[in-house]
């Protein structure tokens, strides 16, 4: 594996190379936003369209404003309540953010990430690093370098950070006038983050985005390499089987974890994991305790994961 200390990594950023980060979301693939090559080649190694923007990762408030021309008081209670973190704010962008970066948008995602190799990084160098998770286009995230040299071999220097702690990728939210939407659901859910909202005298509606404004939120995304399909509670399996059209040999039952918090610290591992051990498809079983908030950002994962759908497959 071609690990890196951060001094050698800060060097090859400001080089204009690529570098894999450890966040407690996921790996990240970064590249310093003030590098053009290093931001072409982002997209270039994950194979990923331009039409995707990136977001950036800073250290401070104050860097993420200075890449801003609009901080509200709601970006700014979000901000000190919730960084470091799992939370991606986007912002009015200024000139300083390249329309590479933000693909020709007028606003920029940031994020602080809670990853103390990382925040040593990103306290070193200028601005801040552009990176979307560090898996080839619409596939499986890394929540571990190990991930990330299975994706990309030794043409990717790694700093290795250990397992990513939260497991799937930030909560996306725009800030819209007085209100608050949610473009990706992740561990921040709508009740918390109207709570802290609250507590600091904002009465701010908050609320999952209808038809999401964000760019890459495609219908497929985070696929493994096998099929996945979601077969709710109480669904007799034999039953699916024999609706089934494609045939398979080793299935395996994916049962989640009580808890919301364990469930999404290993959900990418897991999904890699029934590939190694040679299953060929997984029936992933939705109970209906599932359909609360905190359970959201796992289901969204795993909606966009699935290669065929049960509908489908009765009708
Ligand atoms: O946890 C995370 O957010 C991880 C780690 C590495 O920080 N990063 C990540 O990046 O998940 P990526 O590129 O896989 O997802 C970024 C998401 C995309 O869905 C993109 O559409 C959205 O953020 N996004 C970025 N900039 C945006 C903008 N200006 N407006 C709307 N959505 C934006
Ligand atoms: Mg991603």
């Amino acid at each position: 594996m071609n690990l890196v200390s951060i001094d050698k990594g800060k060097a090859l950023l400001l080089s204009g190379e690529i570098i894999a980060i450890p966040t407690e979301t996921v790996y990240g693939l970064g590249g310093w936003i003030y590098s053009e090559e290093g931001l072409k080649k982002i997209f270039s190694t994950k194979e990923r369209p331009f039409f995707d923007p990136l977001i950036v990762h800073i250290d401070t408030i104050e860097k993420a404003k200075s890449l801003t021309s609009e901080w509200t008081d709601i970006h700014e209670v979000l901000a000190k309540n919730c960084w470091p973190g799992p939370l991606t704010l986007i912002a009015k962008k200024n000139d300083r953010v390249s329309n590479l970066i933000t693909a020709g948008l007028d606003s920029v995602g940031l994020r602080c990430p809670n990853h103390q190799l990382t925040l040593n990084l990103l306290s070193r160098i200028d601005g801040g690093i552009a990176a979307p998770s560090a898996n080839k286009f619409g596939k499986t995230s890394p929540t571990s370098s190990l991930h990330v040299h299975q994706e990309f071999g030794e043409v990717v220097p790694i700093i290795e950070g250990g397992s990513s702690e939260v497991g799937i990728e930030s909560t996306v939210v725009g800030i819209n006038g007085k209100k608050v939407e949610i473009f990706r659901p992740g561990f921040y859910t709508p009740s918390i983050l109207r709570k802290i909202l609250l507590e600091n005298h904002l009465d701010v509606e908050v609320s999952y985005a209808e038809s999401p404004v964000a760019p890459g939120q495609l219908k497929h995304h985070y696929m493994p390499k096998i099929p996945l399909i979601i077969v709710p509670e109480g669904v007799e399996i034999d039953l699916v089987k024999t609706k089934m059209t494609i045939s398979f040999k080793k299935p395996i039952f994916w049962k989640q974890p009580s808890s919301a918090v364990i469930a999404s610290r290993e959900l990418y591992q897991k999904m890699r994991e029934f590939d190694e051990l040679g299953y060929d498809i997984i029936f992933a079983e939705k109970k209906s305790i599932h359909s609360s908030e905190e359970w959201a950002g796992i289901w969204n994962r795993l909606e966009k994961a699935k290669t065929l759908s049960l509908e489908s497959e009765h009708s």
